[in-house]
C-alpha cells in the first residue's frame, strides 16, 4: 500500500448482531406498519397458571392442517437431565453423555502436513491443517457407501479469522487500522477460511480423523473455483483477472450450508463484504495528533471524530464513482473488516469494483473427488447465504431454502427444473444449475406467496433495471425488495421436515422499530429471536404458497415484557435466546443451536437446546454448553442417533462482557484456553462428538 493511501477504518470487532447490518435494506416494503388486526396463533394461547399474555382463540391455517398424525408425533419429547445454563471456560453436556473434541484449529489433516504450533504459523503450513472457525459441519457418505453412522467424509466451513485470537501479541485489529497485519498475516488468513473434508471413522466407539485418506481435502480462500448458471459469464462478473467471468479464487465466509441427497455438500458464502476494501487518498483529511497535543480528552475525542466523519465521507465518494454502487451499498460493499486489500489487489475496489460480485452465492462440492472444482451456482441468488437445505419433493424436484442474514431482509427458496435421481449420482450433479428462485412475504392471515424472481414477471423488468435473469441473480436482494417481500429478523438456518413444515430461525432484529412490526416479525426490538414455522401445503415443497405459524418467540419467559413464549414446563435452563441453526433428528424431533448468548443479555452462553413441536407451546431443554464467547455451528447427527457432532466456533471471543473475566480475549492473555487448557495453547475453534456413555440413541 502506498503511504498516501488510508483504509476506512471502520470496526469488524462488533457482536453477531452487528456482522449482518452492512447492507441495510432501505426500501419501503411491507413491515406493515399499521397492524390494526394483530393475529395471534394458537401457541399464543397458553394453557396453566403461567398465563401471562393470554390473547385470543384465533385458530390459523396451519393449526387446521396440523390435525394430521404426523403433527402429533412431531412433539416426540427429549429423554435426558438438562444442562445447567450459565457461563465459563468449559463445556458442558447433559449428565451422561461424552463430549469428545474431534478435530481442533490446526489440526494437521494429512500424513505429511506439519504438527500445529501458533507461535510458528505460516500460510502454507495453514493450509495443510484445519482451518479456523468451523461453522457448518456435515456428513457425507463415502463413496459407494449410502450410511454415515460408522464412517463418513466429515465437511467443514471455516468462516471467519480473528487476529488477536490466533496471533500471539496481537490486538484488536480492527481497532488499530489494522496496523499489525502483515502480508504474511494476511495469507494465513486466507488459508485459514474456505473448508475442510475429513474422513473420520468410529472404532472402540469413538470418531477418529483418518489422516492418511485420498479424500482428505483443504479449500481456501485461493482455491480454484467455477461460476455456473444462468449468471456465468454476465458482464457484471468478469474482471481483469478472469475475463470470462467463469472463473473464481476461492469462498468466503462460508457459515451454515447442507449436504444433499447426492452426496454434495452446499456451503454458504455469508458476510462476504468484509473482506472487500477501499483505499482513499490522505490528502486534505484532518489529522490526529498526539494525546498531548490537545488540551485536555474531549477535544482529542473531537478531532478523532472529525476525522472518521471526513474519512466516512470521502470513503462514500469514491465509492460513489465505481460503477454497481447503488447495489454495493445494498450488500454493505466494501466492508473493510479485514486487511486483505492491501495486500490482494482484487480485494480493494478501485482496482477490482466487480470482485465482489463473484461472492456471496451457495457453492456445491463434490467431497469424493478431492481435485474437483467447487461451483458457485448462480440460480439459488446472491445474498449473505446462511444456509442451503436440502429437500427431494414429492414430484423428485429438488427444492432448497435458503436464509439472507441480515436484519430486514429475507427468506428464499429454489425449485430445480429437473428430478432427482437416486439410482444416478452424476445425473444429479448439476441439478441446481437451472430452476426457479422464489423470495417468501408472510401476509398477517397465516398464509404466504412464494414469489418467483423472474425475469420479466412483475417488477423484474428492464425499466425497472433488471436487463436479464442473470441481473435478479447477481442483485438478488434488490430483487426481493422490488416483489415486496417481507423483511424478516435475520434469518438465518431454514430446515425442512419430512411432515412438510419448514422451521426458519431468526436470530434477533433490535433496530425493529414498533410501527415496523408485522405478524411475522411481531416484536419490536426484538433482542432474542424467534423461530417461524412454515407449512408445504399437502407436503408441496414446490408449491408458490404456504401457511405459517411463529413456533416460539425466545427469551427469558419469566419476564413478561420479553414476551416468549416457551411453555411453563420449560426450566430456567431450558429457555435460549438467538436461535441460529437447527437440525431434525431421524426422531424426528427438533434441536436448535444459538448465536448471541451472552452475559448480559440471557445470563448463559450459546449452545444446543432440543424443543418440542406440535400443538402447544413448546417446550425446551438445554443438552449442551459451548465455553465463554463461543457460538454453536452444526449440528449434524448420525443416522442412527447415536452420534452428534456440533462445532464450536470462536471460544473466548469477546471476554470484555463477561465479568469474570472482564477484558479483551487475545491470544495471549484469552477467556479461555478451551479446548486444551495448555499455557501458551491459545483457544481453538473444534469439532466435538456428542455420543451416550455405553452407546444408544441421544436424548430417548
Ligand atoms: Fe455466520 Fe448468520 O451466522
Ligand atoms: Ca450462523
Amino acid at each position: 500500500m502506498t503511504k498516501h493511501l488510508i483504509l476506512d477504518p471502520r470496526k469488524r470487532y462488533r457482536t453477531p448482531e452487528d456482522m449482518g447490518d452492512d447492507g441495510a435494506n432501505a426500501t419501503e416494503n411491507p413491515t406493515m406498519g399499521e397492524i390494526i388486526s394483530r393475529r395471534f396463533s394458537r401457541r399464543g394461547v397458553l394453557k396453566g397458571a403461567l398465563a401471562v399474555t393470554a390473547i385470543s382463540t384465533t385458530v390459523s391455517p396451519l393449526a387446521l392442517l396440523a390435525s394430521d398424525g404426523a403433527r402429533a408425533q412431531a412433539a416426540t419429547k427429549f429423554n435426558f437431565k438438562e444442562v445447567v445454563a450459565g457461563i465459563d471456560g468449559k463445556h458442558h453436556v447433559a449428565e451422561g453423555y461424552d463430549a469428545d473434541i474431534l478435530l481442533r484449529w490446526g489440526d494437521p489433516i494429512f500424513v505429511d502436513a506439519p504438527e500445529f504450533d501458533p507461535r510458528a504459523q505460516t500460510a502454507d503450513k495453514q493450509a495443510r491443517q484445519f482451518g479456523y472457525n468451523n461453522d457448518f459441519i456435515g456428513l457425507v457418505p463415502l463413496p459407494g457407501e449410502a450410511d454415515t453412522s460408522e464412517r463418513a467424509l466429515l465437511v467443514a466451513n471455516h468462516e471467519y479469522t480473528t487476529e488477536e485470537l490466533m496471533f500471539p501479541g496481537m490486538t484488536v485489529q480492527d481497532e488499530e487500522d489494522f496496523a499489525k497485519m502483515t502480508p504474511e498475516l494476511v495469507n494465513i488468513e486466507m488459508m485459514a477460511h474456505g473448508g475442510s473434508v475429513v474422513e473420520i471413522r468410529k472404532a472402540d466407539g469413538r470418531w477418529h480423523v483418518v489422516k492418511d485418506s485420498p479424500l482428505n481435502r483443504r479449500i481456501t480462500a485461493e482455491t480454484e473455483m467455477e461460476i455456473t448458471g444462468p449468471a456465468a459469464g454476465h458482464e457484471l462478473l468478469r474482471t481483469n483477472a478472469d475475463a470470462t467471468g467463469t472463473r473464481v479464487r476461492g469462498m468466503l465466509n462460508n457459515c451454515a450450508g447442507g449436504v444433499t441427497p447426492w452426496g454434495t455438500w452446499l456451503s454458504a458464502e455469508e458476510n462476504f463484504n468484509g473482506y472487500f476494501g477501499v483505499a482513499i487518498p490522505e490528502e486534505g483529511l484532518p489529522v490526529v495528533g498526539p494525546a498531548e497535543s490537545y488540551a485536555n480528552e474531549e477535544a482529542q475525542k473531537r478531532a478523532q471524530d472529525e476525522r472518521e466523519a471526513a474519512v466516512a465521507a470521502r470513503r462514500k465518494e469514491v465509492v460513489a464513482g465505481l460503477g454497481g454502487a447503488a447495489a454495493m451499498e445494498r450488500y454493505g460493499v466494501p466492508g473493510g473488516w479485514y486487511a486483505w486489500n492491501r495486500h490482494h489487489e482484487r480485494f480493494e475496489v478501485t482496482r477490482e469494483p466487480k470482485e465482489s460480485n463473484r461472492f456471496g452465492w451457495v457453492v456445491e462440492i463434490d467431497p469424493h473427488d478431492p481435485n474437483s472444482v467447487p461451483k458457485k451456482r448462480t440460480a439459488l441468488g446472491r445474498f449473505k447465504h446462511e444456509g442451503a437445505e436440502t429437500i427431494v419433493n414429492k414430484d423428485s424436484r429438488v427444492v432448497v431454502y435458503l436464509g439472507d442474514d441480515e436484519r430486514f431482509d429475507y427468506v428464499y427458496k429454489f425449485v430445480s427444473a429437473g428430478t432427482y435421481n437416486p439410482d444416478d449420482r452424476a445425473a444429479n450433479m448439476n441439478l441446481l444449475d437451472e430452476g426457479t428462485l422464489f423470495v417468501a412475504r408472510y401476509d398477517e392471515n397465516g398464509k404466504g406467496t412464494w414469489i418467483p424472481l423472474v425475469h420479466g414477471q412483475g417488477e423484474l423488468t428492464e425499466a425497472n433495471g433488471f436487463p436479464d435473469q442473470a441481473s435478479i441473480l447477481i442483485y438478488t436482494r434488490l430483487a426481493g425488495d422490488a416483489v415486496g417481500a417481507t423483511k424478516m429478523d435475520r434469518p438465518e438456518d431454514i430446515s425442512p421436515g419430512r411432515d412438510g413444515s419448514i422451521f426458519v430461525m431468526l436470530t434477533n432484529n433490535t433496530r425493529r422499530k414498533p410501527d415496523q412490526i408485522d405478524a411475522a416479525n411481531p416484536r419490536p426490538e426484538n433482542k432474542f429471536g424467534h423461530i417461524v414455522e412454515m407449512r408445504a401445503p399437502a407436503g408441496d415443497h414446490a408449491a408458490t404458497d404456504f401457511t405459517w405459524d411463529i413456533l416460539v418467540q425466545c427469551g427469558d419467559p419469566s419476564v413478561a415484557e420479553v414476551g416468549a413464549t416457551f411453555s411453563p414446563e420449560t426450566s430456567q435452563n431450558g429457555w435460549f435466546g438467538m436461535p441460529d441453526n437447527c437440525v431434525i433428528d431421524a426422531e424426528d424431533r427438533l434441536w436448535i443451536s444459538t448465536d448471541g448468548n451472552n452475559f448480559e443479555d440471557t445470563g448463559r452462553a450459546d449452545g444446543l437446546w432440543g424443543i418440542t413441536r406440535g400443538e402447544e407451546r413448546p417446550t425446551s431443554v438445554h443438552f449442551f454448553r459451548c465455553p465463554v464467547g463461543g457460538e454453536l455451528c452444526g449440528p449434524f447427527f448420525t443416522p442412527d442417533t447415536q452420534s452428534l457432532f456440533v462445532a464450536v466456533q470462536h471460544p473466548a471471543e469477546g471476554g470484555d462482557d463477561w465479568p469474570e473475566f472482564g477484558r479483551k480475549s487475545t491470544f495471549d492473555d484469552p477467556a479461555t484456553r478451551w479446548p486444551d487448557f495448555q499455557e501458551g495453547m491459545p483457544p481453538r475453534p473444534s469439532v466435538v462428538v456428542i455420543a451416550k456413555q455405553g452407546g444408544g440413541k441421544i436424548g430417548v
